[in-house]
């Protein structure tokens, strides 16, 4: 593995490999990093991702640079408009450089830095996928059940990066995997196909349904994110609007199995796709998942840039 773009293009025991290695080096860190510079390049505002990483960076004996993406990533076709190339900016960065952290809009930008870049280059959420927000996820299911137990995991809200790379964890780690959100902003064909192949090759199982009572029903973990993603402001009135019946309230959670868990990658919007109760109540493991993306930091970057 050079860079970590996206969950599909790890096999689960690579997965399981760098959860492995994220709590061995939690519990005894060792300076792997010591005199690696760690690039980072944020195109969109982050907390989690942005200082849970740098956290796990320092505490294995890294250090982080941050950078201005305008500078480092082409915006433009036109020449004039953009300062220079991907091509150009990603070579002189390998020369100085051990490994580029990456938050952009679109994940085709990643493809082209990962094209140029003689480092690794993982990925700090983009458009379709956010890898590292899965890896954290897994742990923190591995943390409620353990490793052996089929769980039984309902996601309800948008299509979204953060859905997509938590199916493709879950369905190669052998889980009972259901979708739920408004027919108008769902998956494609194509994506629902790649699900059943997965859950077939895993022996997992994805199963979806626009009705959110039915989905969440004899659920362990309930999941949702935010109904409007960033980049996606301009869209937000006639999102909410669709997706007021997936709000995870008292009621839904009612369906689901007792103390079901609740996940949420955060930030929440309260009020809109989860409510306080929800949040707050003592099965919510969000602020778990928080901590476990420093966790799980610590393993991808000490196995890239070793
Ligand atoms: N979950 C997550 O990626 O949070 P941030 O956007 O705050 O990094
Ligand atoms: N789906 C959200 C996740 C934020 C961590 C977004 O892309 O904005």
């Amino acid at each position: 593995m050079n860079d970590l773009l996206t969950v599909g293009q790890c096999e689960a025991d690579q997965l399981q490999s760098l959860i492995d290695l994220s709590l061995a080096l939690e519990e005894k860190p060792k300076p792997v990093l010591q005199g690696k510079n760690i690039l980072f390049v944020f195109e969109k505002p982050s907390l989690r991702t942005r200082v849970g990483t740098e956290a796990a960076i320092n505490h294995l004996g890294g250090n982080v640079i941050q950078a201005d993406p305008l500078v480092v990533l082409e915006t433009e076709q036109d020449p004039y408009e953009s300062r220079e190339s991907i091509k150009d900016t990603m070579r002189n960065i390998s020369q100085w450089c051990d490994a580029i952290f990456a938050r952009v809009y679109a994940h085709e930008t990643l493809e082209q830095m990962a094209d140029y870049a003689e480092i690794p280059v993982v990925n700090a959420l983009c458009d379709k996928h956010h890898p590292m927000q899965a890896l954290a996820d897994m742990l923190t299911l591995q943390e409620r059940f353990g490793r052996e137990e089929k769980v039984a995991l309902t996601f309800v809200g948008d299509a979204n990066n953060v859905a997509f790379s938590l199916i493709e964890i879950a369905l190669k780690f052998g889980h009972d995997v259901r979708f739920t959100g408004p027919e108008k902003y769902y998956w494609s064909q194509d994506q629902l196909q790649y699900f059943g192949l997965l859950a077939v090759d895993h022996g997992s199982s994805f199963t979806h349904t626009f009705e959110p009572a039915e989905a969440v029903k004899n659920s362990d973990v309930i999941y949702t994110d935010t109904f409007v993603s960033m980049g996606e402001e301009h869209m937000m009135e006639e999102k909410l609007n669709h997706f007021k019946p997936y709000q995870v309230n008292g009621k839904l959670m009612e369906q689901a199995n007792n103390g079901a868990g609740f996940m949420h990658c955060l930030p929440a919007h309260r009020g809109i796709e989860v409510t306080d109760e929800v949040i707050d109540h003592s099965n919510s493991w969000v602020h778990q998942q928080a901590r476990n993306r420093m966790v799980v930091s610590k393993g991808v970057f000490g196995w890239l840039c070793t």
